[in-house]
């Protein structure tokens, strides 16, 4: 089924790159480019490529400062990490140059895809409700990308481009922690079954893959949700008990990652064409914020950057009311840059299964499989 898949792929591919992308009368060009899959970003901050630098938000939920960048891009771009985040090294894998966010100006090219995640965002539009780009406006701003595409290259064109690219989300988890810390999406929350609320983010995300089924993507790479009850921040959640997880809260991840699993492989048999990978990066985090030294890092729960205990205070720069923090010297001993986002070295442990890992971490294929890269 995989070989089957690759020869559509690239059949697919070489007709859009020979008619379109690439002059007709530039036959070098053609077999470099025919590989070159679009990539379209969609989710929140563990994506967010500079989005958030653009809209009218609070410091706290932007990343565009020092010492975020510091190891990779040697200045801040947006991302909430000291360097790459896992599409810039997936797009790396698949030979394509780093995604753009789509709110950067003058951005008009999206040929080879572009990033609508943000710092933040959630399903729900309640979440972080207008200090963020929610998953329904960035499926909005999806929808304007495919229309200027389809008036530059035609809908047939437009179409085939689009089902040759590779979705990729990141989203869910501030769903879940933002009542934690806004008293107006606690009320919200609270007004819900548990069952209910994890449905309506659910049937949130279901909408938008199926919107985007509708436009031509047949191709989805989804990341789980981590074991967000015991990320660093959330282990000074709790008065008295600083150190443990938020039990409730990590639960809550695992019945949406078991939904979310359904509900891909339902569509899978539904939608004709639609294919999924599906990273466990619940399982993958876990076992490094429990056991960092056996994948090379000497801190789990510690943070790189931030105050407090475990520096998991999220003051990372020093823009909240107090400017003080620490900052480690070398990030790359992290897992956790800030109390809330994975360093560039964790990020690239995590892409890497993502991309080519075995079944134990990514299915029921990898991306590389999805992409069809050869
Ligand atoms: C939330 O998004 C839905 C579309 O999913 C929209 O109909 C609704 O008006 C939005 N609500 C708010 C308060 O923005
Ligand atoms: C949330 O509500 C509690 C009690 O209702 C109040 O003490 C607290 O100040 C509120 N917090 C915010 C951020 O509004
Ligand atoms: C999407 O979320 C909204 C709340 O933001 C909810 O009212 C709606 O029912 C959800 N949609 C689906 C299909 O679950
Ligand atoms: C998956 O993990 C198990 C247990 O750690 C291991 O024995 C097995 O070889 C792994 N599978 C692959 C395909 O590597």
């Amino acid at each position: 089924m995989a070989t089957t898949l690759r020869l559509c792929c690239i059949f697919v591919l070489a007709f859009y790159a020979a008619s379109l992308v690439i002059p007709s009368n530039c036959v070098g060009h053609f077999f470099l480019q025919k590989e070159h899959k679009p990539l379209f970003v969609f989710g929140d901050s563990l994506f967010d490529a500079g989005n958030n630098n653009y809209i009218n938000t609070p410091k706290t939920a932007q990343a565009n400062f020092w010492p975020y960048g510091e190891t990779y891009f040697g200045y801040p771009t947006g991302r909430y990490t000291d360097g790459r985040q896992v599409p810039d090294f997936i797009a790396e894998y698949a030979k394509l140059p780093l995604i753009p966010p789509y709110l950067q100006p003058g951005l008009n090219n999206y040929v080879y895809g572009v990033n609508f995640a943000s710092g933040g965002a959630g399903a729900l539009n309640e979440t972080h409700q207008a200090l963020v780009i929610d998953l329904q406006t960035q499926l909005s701003y999806f929808k304007n990308v495919e229309k200027q595409l389809r008036q530059k290259l035609g809908y047939a064109q437009a179409k085939k481009l689009l089902s040759s690219a590779v979705y990729l989300f990141s989203i869910g988890s501030n769903d879940y922690i933002a009542p934690l810390q806004f008293n107006i999406s606690k009320e919200f929350f609270e007004s819900y079954s548990q069952e209910e609320f994890i449905g309506m983010v659910i049937g949130n995300i279901t909408h938008v893959v199926k919107e985007i089924y509708k436009k031509g993507g047949r191709k989805f790479g989804f990341l789980s949700l981590g074991p967000i009850g015991c990320h660093p921040a959330l282990l000074l959640f709790q008065p008295g008990k600083i150190g443990s997880c938020l039990d409730e809260l990590t639960e809550m991840a695992q019945i949406h990652n078991k939904e979310i699993l359904k509900v891909l492989h339902t569509l899978q048999i539904k939608l004709n064409g639609l294919r999924y990978s599906y990273f466990d990066f619940y399982t993958s985090m876990s076992e490094r914020l429990n056991n960092p030294t056996k994948y090379g890092f000497k801190e789990g729960k510690k943070v790189c950057c931030g105050r407090g205990p475990y520096r998991a205070i999220n003051n990372c720069g020093g823009k909240g009311p107090e400017k003080e923090y620490e900052l480690c010297d070398n990030p790359s001993d992290y897992v956790f840059f800030d109390g809330g986002h994975p360093t560039e070295r964790t990020n690239q442990q995590f892409s890497k299964l993502m991309w080519s890992g075995n079944s134990n971490f990514t299915w029921p294929c990898n991306i590389q499989e999805l992409c069809g890269t050869l």
